[in-house]
Order: C-alpha cells, then structure tokens, then sequence
C-alpha cells in the first residue's frame, strides 16, 4: 500500500538534535507529498489519540532547541496488549500508513513489538544520550551530552586542582559506559568506570595512593551510571585512602541545551532518511549513519547490546593519566 499519510513522535528520554530530526521529517515528508501529523509525548500520544496536523510553518524555529516540541514519556502502557491496541485504533482512525519513532532503545523495542503484533509500517530514528544502538555509529545527541558533560568535567578540574582533591564524577548512560568513556578521554581524567568493563577499586585507590606519592595532587574518576553511584564510590576512596575525595552527579543536565552542530546535521540527515525509507516500503527498522554511509539496521539487532570495543580508550585513558 503506498504512503500517504505519516505520523513523527519522540519518545522516551528526550535527547538534543530531536527537534531537528522532527523538523527534517516533517518538511522531507511534505516535499514528498505526504500529509504529516504529529503525535504528543510518545506512546502515550498514541494511546491517548493526541493527534495534530503538522505543515512547514509548525516547525520553524525549533532546530538550535534541546528537548523536543513534541513532548516525551516514558509509556510502560505501550508494552502491554491493551496499550497497544488503543494505540493500533488511534492509528486507524487517522488513516496513518506508516509512522516514524524519534528516540533510543526502550523506543526502538516498542516499535517492534508493536510491529510484529500490527504490522504498521514503522522506521526509528536513534536519538538518545546513551549511545546504545546497534549497528549505527552515532545516536542523536550523544555527542552533545559528552560536550555537556565535559563542560562540567573542565569545571570540576579547576576546583580538584585548587584543592588537591579527589572528584568521582557520575555520568549518565544507562547501562553504556559510552558518555563516561568520551568525557574521560576528553578531560584528561585520571580514571573511569564502565559497566563493559570489570573494575577492582581497591586497584583504582591504590594507584590513587601510588600517584600522591610521585606527587600527583588532583583525580578525577568519571564513573558511568550502570558500573557505580558516585555517592557510594567517593566514600569508599575516602575510607581506603584517606584523602578527601568528594562526589558530582551530572544527572539531566546532560539531557538538557543547545544540541551541537554535529547533533543537528546527523538529525537533519537521518529524519529525511527515515521519510524515505517509510516511502521505499521499508518496516521495522531504524536508519543510521555507519562509516560514513546512511544504512537501515533491523530494530532486532538495533536493540541487542552495542559492542563499544571500550579496550582501546581504556587503555589509553590509562597511558596518558
Ligand atoms: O536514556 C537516557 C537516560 O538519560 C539515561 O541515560 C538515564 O539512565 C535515563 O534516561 C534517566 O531516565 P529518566 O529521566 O526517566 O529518569
């Protein structure tokens, strides 16, 4: 059945570079001569027939804006029998042929359960701070929270420095040590936590220890979320070196803000791939830049755990402290 009429929502934690994505649908979906409608907090919009037309002038202005004019939830609704068929009917009412889910892996899984139940044609664009699309490079606004985030870091360096303390920073990511790893290479911190990978404190406190001895005053350890909480990391440093060593948690500020170049033109690029893919007959799937090249990845292997091949940057995080 050729598409006519599409549907764009963003759904789950929001990520900077959605608007843009939201902005590149729309407008690719236009120039095709599609209807266009937009649906409110995700799944949730679904389920609850929050439907609105969407043209030219309703996206005008958005694309330097972190969040997502759309609106976002988090819909465990969705992942249930009755959820789904409430969310089937909105479909139908609106005569929607096909419609594009902006968001990461709680989305994507959705999608395809959904898909699998419904067969309503349906594309994903990843757009989420964790990184942890399979088959992809890049998700949407990654590269903006590492920028975020290491904002913070280069902040925190100053006062570490000053003080000749010991910072356990905690980053978000779920459960990817994608954010973690970036933002410890990038800010020359002196140590990190990563759920790919397994970690003995004891050996982190000793080197700590080691390094005061050759006179090395300041530690930044960034820790990802899913390894560690930093609360909890920075009392043990504390009881097993003695020296002051306090802890930050980001949280969502690395949510929030201006998506960066890079957040929108990935955005930009990857929403009208998504309108064309829909158009070409394409289903259950999620488009992504990889090598340089725009590619469909099946939301199965989408979803299925990402290898970061964290080794290499672990290991150099480790050459240059
Ligand atoms: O998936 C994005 C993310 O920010 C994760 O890094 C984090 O674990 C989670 O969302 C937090 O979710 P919420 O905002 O619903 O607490």
């Amino acid at each position: 059945m050729p598409i006519k009429k599409i549907a764009v929502l963003t759904t789950g934690g929001d990520a900077p570079g959605m608007n843009g994505a939201i902005r590149s649908v729309v407008r690719s979906a236009i120039n095709k001569d599609l209807e266009v409608v937009g649906v409110s907090r995700g799944y949730l919009g679904l389920i609850n027939d929050d439907v609105k037309a969407m043209d030219h002038r309703s996206v005008s202005g958005i694309i330097n804006l972190g969040g997502t004019v759309l609106k976002t939830a988090r819909c465990p609704e969705f992942h249930t029998p009755s959820g789904q068929r409430r969310a089937y009917e909105t479909i139908q009412k609106h005569r929607i042929d096909g419609f594009i889910v902006i968001g990461g892996n709680g989305s994507f899984t959705g999608a395809h359960s959904f898909y699998k139940k419904y067969k309503v044609p349906c594309i994903g664009v990843p757009a989420s701070i964790d990184n942890d699309i399979n088959g992809i490079d890049v998700t949407i606004g990654s590269d903006t929270a590492v920028n975020t985030a290491l904002l913070a870091i280069d902040n925190i360096r100053d006062t570490a420095t000053s003080m000749e303390r010991v910072f356990v920073v905690e980053v978000m990511g779920r459960g990817s040590g994608f954010i973690a790893l970036q933002v410890a290479l990038a800010g020359g911190c002196e140590g990190v936590l990563i759920p790919e990978q397994k970690f003995d404190l004891e050996k982190v406190c000793h080197e700590i220890v080691e390094g005061n001895l050759r006179g090395k005053i300041s530690w930044i350890i960034v820790v990802a979320e899913g390894a560690g909480s930093a609360p909890e990391i920075a009392k043990q440093i504390n009881r097993l070196t003695s020296l002051e060593a306090r802890a930050v948690v980001l949280g969502h500020i690395q949510r929030g803000g201006r998506p960066t170049a890079y957040s929108r033109s990935l955005a930009l690029i990857l929403g009208k791939a998504a309108v064309d893919a829909l158009v070409q007959g394409q289903k259950d799937k999620a488009v992504g830049s990889q090598n340089g090249e725009i590619v469909t990845v099946d939301f199965k292997r989408a979803i299925s755990k990402k290898d970061l091949k964290v080794n290499r940057l672990v290991n150099l995080i480790k050459v240059l402290t």
